[in-house]
């Protein structure tokens, strides 16, 4: 996050002396990216962050391909995921290459029993149903319908939930993710012609301070792993910290949607960008106002990316047959474009109400036992008149 913040107590200087009431001193942690070279936020613990107790069991979670080498259009009934008690069983990865992964989850209570670090992936939650709140060690962010969570690799946290009937879409992502360099200036602020700026970001707030000893799992995820290791104290125990790296959260809900004359390409909906995939997000907006403007999409070959779209509410103009929570796979090197009909019939329309997230991969994803399960088999044949 190209903003700087802070929470809580610190000392004026960095790697200074900082004491606590009884003259001991905070613990002092950098926490950085791409080695030094990256965003990074100075934190100070109660105690020191390095206290190992055991190394338990080890898990391994990488996803398995039931198709490695996909050519087909694909139609996933993304809601037909099983809801499940604990939010990581509740993880199902459907789609993934070397870059990202692509999971839904319906987790029905919350972390309490541990807690949890991916070493591997920033993660991007986008919250489909549901509302609690991220609880991490650099301090709260509430959520709700609507909001991507951005939660950098190594962040360790716990999710809160304050009901039962909880969606989540979670983009894991081997390279950083950052909103688009094109929206920001040489400082990293946001220019005037992004569809968001920095008022929009939700920034961690109540950092609480645990100053507890004893036994606390935290489940490690690292080269698809998940290990679970027992520190001996509690993982919230920052008293203050300031930096640029932390977990955020952004509303689709608060995207400004570009439009023009005639149809608009993808990227003016770009929302995050990687060095492997781009997010966009679809949001309610007024349609092309040229005269003889076809408000649907074109044709078209992303001929070498994968693009996903996740169909969160509203009208989808130019598909037939999608409901709430279906995802549409339309991979690189064949065309896609609007079903037989719509293309025509979005001509005078003047607005939409989709809500659609988007992420195009570079790579060809391939796709798990699961997403087969939930594959309508029949959507590859659906332009045919
Ligand atoms: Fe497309």
């Amino acid at each position: 996050m190209p903003l700087y913040h802070k929470l809580g107590k610190m000392p004026q200087k960095r790697h200074t002396q900082f004491k606590k009431e009884d003259g001991s001193l905070h613990y002092e942690q950098l926490f950085g990216t791409i080695g030094f070279d990256g965003m990074s936020s100075l934190m100070y613990h109660l105690h020191r962050p390095t206290q190992v107790k055991e190394v338990g069991k080890t898990l391994d979670i990488a996803p398995r391909a039931a198709v490695q080498y996909n050519i087909k259009s694909r139609l996933l009934k993304g809601l037909n995921i099983l809801p499940e008690d604990d939010y990581l069983q509740s993880r199902k990865t459907i789609l993934f290459n070397s870059d990202v992964h692509l999971t839904l989850a319906a987790p029905k209570k919350s972390m309490t029993a541990y807690f949890y670090k991916n070493t591997d992936a920033d993660e991007l939650l986008f919250v489909h149903q549901g509302t609690g709140t991220l609880k991490t060690l650099l301090g709260e962010i509430p959520f709700e319908y609507g909001d991507y969570l951005l939660i950098p690799r190594g962040m360790i946290y716990q999710m809160e939930f304050d009901t039962e009937d909880n969606r989540l879409l979670i983009t894991e992502s081997y390279h950083p993710i950052y909103t688009p360099k094109r929206y920001r200036n040489w400082f990293g602020q946001h220019l005037e012609h992004s569809p968001f700026c920095e008022r929009d970001f939700k920034l961690p707030q109540n950092l609480r301070t645990h100053d507890e000893q004893g036994e606390f799992l935290i489940k490690v995820k690292k080269q698809g792993q998940l290990h679970h290791m027992v520190y001996a104290t509690h993982p919230f125990d920052v008293v203050g910290w300031d930096g640029y790296n932390y977990p955020y959260g952004f509303s689709i809900h608060n995207f400004e949607p570009i439009t023009g004359r005639v149809h608009q390409p993808p990227p003016v909906h770009q929302t995050f960008e990687t060095a492997a995939f781009v997010v966009c997000s679809f949001c309610p907006r007024l349609y092309d106002y040229h005269p003889e403007a076809i408000p649907a999409p074109y044709n078209h070959s992303n001929i070498d990316s994968d693009e996903v779209l996740y169909y969160v509410d509203g009208d989808f103009m130019s598909r037939k047959g999608i409901d709430k929570g279906y995802i549409s796979l339309h991979p690189a090197g064949i065309p896609h474009g609007p079903h037989p009909g719509t293309y025509e019939a979005s001509i005078g329309k003047k607005g939409t109400e989709e809500l659609a997230v988007m992420v195009d991969t570079f790579k060809p994803l391939q796709l798990t036992q699961t997403a087969l399960d939930i594959d309508d088999g029949q959507y590859y044949q659906s332009w045919l008149e």
